[in-house]
């Protein structure tokens, strides 16, 4: 039996994902207007675990559809069950940061509770290729240092600034928004402007 690698989510620990105080330290309806959907967006949700959140993105963009990817075929079955029935999802199982969209594909990217997992992948280069050149990856993730009741240890999480400087190592502009969570820190990563083409 393959051992766990002690820096990624243990499957069998799913239904922390939808405990209902993470929606009190961790609210969806924030995170998902920190996206700044107008409706129409393509949406990929990196490690989507559950789909607590893609759900609720899904809801913001009734004219685009979210994209859920998880790498453990555990989550996809909980991600199948979540988002089976809601019209504009779709989900896949990824492997070696792999997702079949195509180069500059997703207009939003959110990645929560994932930086920390895929410290030395490739995912940030994977992310950084399917953005469009005006889109918006969301990086959240528990903060190394702060107090809290649970999450992974702090050996294995970033600070915010470690994290925008990773992402910016990845060709990213990045800063974090100061969206006041107790745990998380949140940065907003952008592609260059020199990615992006003139109005
Ligand atoms: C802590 S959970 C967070 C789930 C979800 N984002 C949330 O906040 O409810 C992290 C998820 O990322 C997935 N994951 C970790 N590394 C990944 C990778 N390289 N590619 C795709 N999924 C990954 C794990 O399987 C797990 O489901």
């Amino acid at each position: 039996m393959p051992e766990h690698d002690p820096k990624k989510f243990d499957p069998a620990r799913a239904s922390t994902l939808d405990a209902a105080e993470r929606e009190q330290y961790l609210p969806g309806g924030q995170l998902v207007a920190l996206l700044e959907l107008r409706g129409a967006e393509t949406v990929l949700d990196y490690g989507a675990g559950t789909g607590r959140l893609a759900l609720a993105a899904a809801a913001a963009i009734p004219q685009g559809r979210i994209v859920a990817v998880d790498e453990s075929a555990e989550m996809l079955a909980h991600l199948q069950q979540r988002l089976g029935g809601t019209a504009n999802a779709e989900v896949a199982l990824i492997s070696a940061n792999r997702v079949g969209l195509r180069d500059g594909e997703a207009d939003r990217i959110l990645a929560v509770n994932l930086l920390h997992e895929i410290r030395g992948e490739g995912a940030l280069d994977e992310m950084r290729r399917i953005l469009a050149p005006d889109g918006i990856l969301l990086v959240v993730d528990w903060e190394r240092g702060r107090p809290r009741p649970g999450g992974p240890p702090d050996q294995l999480l970033y600070t915010a600034a470690e994290a925008a400087s990773e992402l910016r190592s990845h060709g990213f502009e990045a800063a974090e928004i100061p969206a006041g969570l107790p745990y998380h820190f949140v940065i907003r990563a952008t592609p260059p402007p020199t990615a992006q083409k003139p109005a």
